[in-house]
């Protein structure tokens, strides 16, 4: 695909993004702000500083930089202008349609509750359907390195904000944390109405994608890159078409590929399986969704066939009702056809 093609496609065909980590967003500058507003003491001089120290070699050293991060955030206008200023983002990037995660414990363990952080977050999605026709769905994230018990008192913490809320989900260090440990909090929330997402095969095997379909019952699967380790498991999830949220940029900066050229991206979606293009943490990992297209289109000979399939499995693998994935997904057809 010739790159003016590329660049348009882009730029014109309406986007989803099913894999956003709110906090990830956070930008240096916003941070910085955000740490002389609130008197938060950070471990850098200047905001250079702090880009400096975004060189990762594997999931646990992002996420303590993240964590360390995600403190400046103290008042309701602070999660406003976080929440806001992505969806901004989201416009200047053709995003229609988002589901976004946030991590409640990464706050509430601070002494800052929910009504603190959701009113900032309710404030900015419902600007954003009314100036700039963004729709937004959120994840709520229990944090996999605390207990379940954790993650059950914090289900009930949210109880009166279960109508802002899509879907629970998990995420931080995979690793020695199973996705069977949250079995009984992922049955509650079931129960409750919810839908169900985990990272699962990022960092850690195959085996964790089988437990967060079994233990878990997940609706859809963060990155899961791993499971082509697993053939059988590769036949499931083609078989079910089980949604697929990956990260390429952020694969390569946690080092779970060592170069974009090795990404699976395209060996996923080559097999058949429900694979779509997300950002992740944007502002740790050097871009958001169409830098990460872009990252694709430079290392990996991405054709446009490949693109807009990856675009419609956003939409098809999205919370979104029936009628609405496939009223994007026509006018996505239409407007490639024109390209
Ligand atoms: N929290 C924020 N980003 C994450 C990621 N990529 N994996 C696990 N937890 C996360
Ligand atoms: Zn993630």
């Amino acid at each position: 695909m010739e790159k003016s093609i590329f660049e348009r496609l882009i730029k014109e065909v309406p986007k989803t993004e099913l894999h956003l980590h709110i906090e990830g967003s956070l930008e240096p500058d916003l941070m910085w702000k955000l740490a002389e507003k609130n008197h938060v003491a950070l471990p850098y001089q200047n905001i250079d500083e702090i880009k400096k120290a975004y060189n990762f070699s594997n999931l646990q050293e992002f996420l303590d930089v993240y964590y360390q991060g995600a403190s400046v955030l103290c008042d309701e206008d602070d999660f406003f202008e976080l929440m806001w200023q992505y969806l901004l983002v989201c416009k200047q990037q053709n995003i229609v349609h988002t589901e976004i995660m946030f991590d409640p414990q990464t706050h509430t363990h601070r002494g800052v509750g929910f009504e603190v952080f959701m009113t900032g977050f309710a404030k900015a999605i419902k600007k954003a359907n009314e100036e700039l026709g963004i729709s937004v769905f959120l994840i709520m994230c229990f944090l996999r390195h605390l207990s379940e018990q954790d993650a059950m008192e914090t289900l009930k913490q949210a109880e009166p904000f279960y109508n802002m809320i899509t879907a629970i989900g998990l995420d931080s260090s995979e690793l020695n944390n199973p996705p069977e440990k949250f079995k009984r909090v992922f049955a509650e929330a079931k129960e409750l109405g919810f839908k169900c997402v985990a990272h699962a095969g990022e960092e850690g095997p195959a085996q964790y994608v089988w437990q967060a379909i079994r233990s878990l019952s997940v609706d859809r699967i963060d990155h899961g890159v791993r499971s082509i380790e697993d053939a059988k498991l590769i036949a499931y999830l083609k078989h079910h078409q089980i949604p697929m949220t990956v990260c390429p940029l952020s694969n390569v900066r946690l080092c779970v590929f060592d170069d974009m050229k090795q990404h699976n991206i395209l060996a996923l979606l080559e097999e058949g399986l429900l694979v779509t293009v997300n950002a992740d943490d944007p502002s740790y990992f050097g871009g958001y969704l169409n830098e990460n297209f872009t990252a694709m289109f430079t290392s990996l000979r991405l054709s446009k066939a490949e693109l807009v399939q990856l675009i419609k499995n956003g939409f098809e693998g999205s919370f979104l009702s029936k009628a609405q994935i496939q009223k994007w997904t026509r006018q996505i057809d239409d407007i490639a056809a024109s390209i």
